[in-house]
């Protein structure tokens, strides 16, 4: 901990700007306790303190960190009873604990000792119980004053609502993931399973509707282009639609806000993948790349990507195959901050993208198929085609026109061939 010394005085609003960072930044549990227990125990001089959540079944107080207690278990409990939930609930401002005071809200049954708390600051959400901060002994032995008392006041519903939200998030998070595990008991149905879950994942706005069922098809016609195995075109397929699924527990109004978003807001957004991967790992898929598509799919060729600032060399093909069905979708829909493009526009800087961004050969397959798609229209119908199993299903989604001519898709190509030769080194080793 930081030298208590720097501050000398007391200031809820210093306080709150302190955890707001910190409150606001950290995604983990535990770690943004941890943060918040150490910004609120400096503030108080107190020498030790505990965060503790409520848990309703069974009834207890957990703690999720812990800071200065000499001996502490991995997680405290203090199972309550209805009087303690009862008294809980009612206070409304820091309490003094002493001896006889701590059985007014703690049970003597726990794990740890009640003597080493001598201030219980109860943390509620719309007056709902949702955990409660408990500091230990000041330095040099002094009684928590008043002051200090309401400051703590005033900053515990900050700290409430962090925890409740992480809470209602873990919930999310875990309900989803228990889904998948369902459908992936379902044998022999991936397909229209996973479809109807990338569904799932779209009607979380209007702005995605339909995005992760495109970027599965896209990603496995990609991939059909790149002469790549049936299994390996129904894993893209399945990568593609589960691709977004971390967005389950980003805040709605992200999606359609018109402006740039603040930092603390994209950090929430971009870490969409991170949960993503947590929920996917936890589910036994037929191949062995989802969680890595999921995860790194917002990677970059260049390193500038997230969140693990990977380059091309360092992620799979099945990730580069899915960032450029993504990016290709995304530039293809419209969204709050600008209109749809038109597909010989997002042909163009796609292809522009390739190599700094995206992979040069996942892009030259896109164009492959969106050739394909061009020539199907002007070249009349074959009947016979369709006779000898060779009709070919259109690569764009139905509501895109292919206002694009095979000319321009075959300029495209040839300029970014001329662009990766020109930055080809030849070697004579
Ligand atoms: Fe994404």
């Amino acid at each position: 901990m930081t030298n208590s010394l720097t501050r000398p005085s007391l200031d809820a609003s210093q306080i709150l700007a302190d955890l707001g960072l910190v409150l606001a930044g950290e995604r983990d549990l535990h770690h943004t306790a941890m943060a918040a227990l150490e910004i609120v125990l400096l503030a108080a001089h107190a020498k030790s303190g505990a965060l503790f959540r409520f848990q309703e079944r069974p009834p207890m107080l957990a703690s999720v960190a812990a800071l200065g207690f000499p001996l502490f278990p991995q997680t405290a409990v203090f199972p309550l009873l209805p009087k303690h939930i009862h008294a809980l609930s009612q206070v409304n401002i820091p309490q003094k604990l002493c001896r006889e005071r701590c059985d007014i809200f703690l049970s003597s049954t726990g794990n740890i000792s009640t003597v080493w708390f001598k201030c219980l600051v109860p943390l509620k959400v719309r007056g709902k119980l949702i955990g409660a901060l408990m500091l230990g002994e000041r330095e040099g032995g002094s009684e928590y004053p008043p002051e200090l008392l309401r400051q703590m006041g005033e900053v515990a519903p900050f700290i409430a609502l962090a925890i409740h939200n992480h809470q209602l998030m873990m919930t999310l998070q875990e309900r989803t993931a228990e889904n998948l595990r369902l459908v992936a008991s379902a044998h022999g149905f991936w397909d229209n399973a996973l479809e109807a879950f990338a569904a799932t994942i779209d009607a979380k706005d209007v702005y995605m509707h339909g995005h992760s069922l495109r970027v599965g098809r896209y990603a496995a016609g990609i991939a059909e282009a790149l002469s790549m195995g049936l299994n390996e075109i129904n894993e893209l397929r399945a990568a593609g639609y589960l691709h977004d699924i971390g967005k389950v527990n980003v805040d709605k109004r992200l999606f359609s806000k018109a402006t740039a978003l603040e930092p603390t807001e994209f950090r929430e957004m971009s870490d969409h993948t991170v949960v993503g991967h947590q929920i996917v790992s936890t589910v036994q898929f037929p191949w062995p790349n989802i969680p890595e598509v999921v995860r790194s799919h917002h990677e970059r060729a260049d390193g500038s990507g997230y969140p693990d600032h990977l380059g091309n060399d360092e992620v799979s093909m099945p990730v580069k195959i899915v960032a450029v069905a993504d990016t290709f979708d995304a530039m293809l829909s419209e969204r709050p901050y600008r209109k749809r493009l038109s597909l010989g526009e997002v042909a163009a800087q796609i292809s522009w993208l390739a190599p700094a961004k995206l992979d040069a050969d996942v892009v030259q397959a896109l164009l492959i198929q969106l050739r394909r798609d061009a020539v199907g229209l002007i070249t009349p119908p074959r009947p016979w085609a369709a006779a000898e199993g060779k009709s070919r299903k259109p690569f764009l989604d139905p509501e895109i026109a292919c206002n694009i001519a095979p000319t321009d898709i075959d300029l495209l190509a040839s300029e970014m061939n001329r662009r990766l030769n020109r930055g080809r080194t030849f070697s004579h080793t």
